[in-house]
């Protein structure tokens, strides 16, 4: 699966100053994988005890709060956002956290070409684009395909966590993972290690209601 025509995200202008071009050059030195195979996962967090890949971190604010809050994860964040990238690593940097890689790119690719089997334990997608028009369906990340390319890459006992905003994406969500045997699970409580985000305070303010949902792959 190559880079879908239909993109999961919005192309989004990024005009940086200098100073912030510095600053994001610095970051990503410490913080940025640029891959070029697959990777050895374990080599970038050798000292912890599980590794979590969280697609879509958006600003950053709740990733960087799970994250320092869970020293003994390492996570692997994937956004196409530059300038949330640079703010999740400015938050990571100001909390002194270690254990946060990332990569610049679209996940699918991601996952295609640089993760390996049975290398992740979790995966978090925390807010996904809902691409709420009907033409506009085929955008959403959750689909199919999509379960047939994170399910290789979850160890035994893993799981995909999903949470949304959006009541028809829950039920779409629903839908896709009941008609797939590569997982099984269902909705669960909010859990408390999730902060709220700015995306999702937007939501709540508007009246959404937020379900979360745990599939563990079978
Ligand atoms: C609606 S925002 C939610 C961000 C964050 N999880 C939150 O709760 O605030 C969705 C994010 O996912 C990112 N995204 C969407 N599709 C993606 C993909 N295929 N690969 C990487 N990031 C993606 C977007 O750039 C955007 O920042």
């Amino acid at each position: 699966m190559e880079r879908p025509d239909n993109r999961s995200y919005r192309l989004r202008g990024a005009r940086a100053t200098p100073a912030q071009e510095a600053a994001y050059a610095a970051l990503w030195e410490k913080y940025g994988i640029n891959p070029s195979g697959v990777l050895n996962l374990t080599s970038y967090f050798p000292d912890s005890k599980r590794i979590i890949m969280e697609i879509g971190t958006g600003m950053g604010e709740a990733s960087a709060g799970i994250i320092s809050a869970d020293p003994d994860t390492g996570f692997l964040a994937i956004e196409v956002h530059k300038p949330g990238i640079g703010a999740l690593m400015n938050l990571a940097n100001k909390n002194g956290s270690t254990n946060l890689r990332i990569i610049e790119e679209d996940a699918h690719l991601v996952l295609q070409h640089w993760i390996a089997d049975n290398s992740v334990d979790a995966i978090h997608l925390f807010f996904p684009d809902p691409w709420p028009k009907t033409k506009h369906k085929k955008r959403r990340i959750v689909q199919d395909p999509f379960l047939q390319l994170i399910a290789p890459k979850i160890k035994a006992g893993g799981y995909i966590h999903i949470a949304t905003d959006w009541v028809e994406y829950a039920s779409w969500i629903s839908e896709v993972f009941k008609a797939s045997t590569l997982f099984h699970g269902g909705e669960i409580e909010r859990p408390v290690f999730r902060p709220i985000s700015k995306f999702e305070g937007q939501g709540l303010r508007k009246g959404h209601t937020v379900t979360d949902f745990r599939f563990f792959k079978s």
